[in-house]
């Protein structure tokens, strides 16, 4: 059974529809890439999912619909959401930050220990646990979002495009270290990017998205292999 299922889901800002029926299902274990251009839906599609916007269509997670269909909601299931900008309070340190991920966590000894687990996928976090995350670099912050969403031992997590304005190097790490948690902590992930040949090269499966609708999808190597799609969408 599918961990996320999204069957024909629309949503609206005001009186635009932005999201005109997206159907697709994320296997328990997988990396699924959503690619697509500026203004595609990604984001949008990932709100739709949280239940930060109004919606139609469903949104089943481990097979249910997700009950109350709100952020908190669908952090209380295991779903972190990574949002675009990444999200972190800028005043606050890097071990606070990483301590608000945890909110959900009543045991504070298992905290501690998912504490040191996240900070070992990240030794620059580790050296600057007392560093305001507003003076991080930009690598350093989408870093942290990740560490921050990991807290909370999620079973999927949600990535809105990870790799913005970030340099390639920084970029690579960061996809290394996605595959890294994926495969040891076994968390289920949803990436959005624009960067389609690096997200290929780590999801078994990917949807491309175009003005709110799924346009190709498939298996990475699929896609990667098809020239045609190449060309249309994945621009390389
Ligand atoms: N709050 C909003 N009010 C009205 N329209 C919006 C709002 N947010 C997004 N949109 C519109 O919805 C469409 C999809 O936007 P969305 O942010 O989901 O795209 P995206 O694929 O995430 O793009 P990007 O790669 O630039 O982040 C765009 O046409 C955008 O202008
Ligand atoms: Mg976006």
């Amino acid at each position: 059974m599918a961990l996320l299922e999204l069957d024909d889901l629309r949503a609206r800002y005001g009186e635009t529809d932005v999201l005109h029926g997206i159907t697709l299902s994320v296997e328990p274990g997988a990396i699924v890439a959503i690619l697509g251009a500026n203004g595609a839906g990604k984001t949008t599609t990932f709100r739709a999912i949280t239940g930060a916007i109004p919606t139609s269509g469903a949104v089943r997670f481990d097979g249910r619909p997700i009950k109350g269909n709100s952020p908190e909601a669908a952090a209380r299931l295991g779903i972190a959401h990574v949002p675009e900008g990444r999200g972190t309070l800028a005043a606050l340190t890097v071990r606070e930050n990483l301590a608000l991920g945890a909110f959900t966590q009543k045991d504070s000894k298992r905290t501690r220990a998912t504490y040191e687990r996240v900070v070992s996928y990240f030794p620059r976090l580790a050296e600057r646990c007392n560093q305001a995350a507003g003076t991080l670099s930009g690598g350093e912050q989408q870093m942290l979002a990740i560490g921050r969403a990991l807290m909370m031992e999620p079973r999927l997590m949600l990535l809105d495009e990870p790799s913005l304005g970030l340099a390639p190097l920084i970029v690579r790490e960061i996809f290394a270290l996605l595959e890294r948690i994926n495969k040891s902590d076994g968390v289920t992930i949803l990436v959005s990017e624009q960067n389609a040949k690096l997200a290929l090269a780590a999801a078994s499966h990917a949807y491309v998205l175009e003005t709110g609708r799924i346009a190709v999808s498939g298996p990475s190597a699929d896609l990667n292999r098809d020239d045609a799609v190449r060309k249309s969408y994945l621009g390389y």
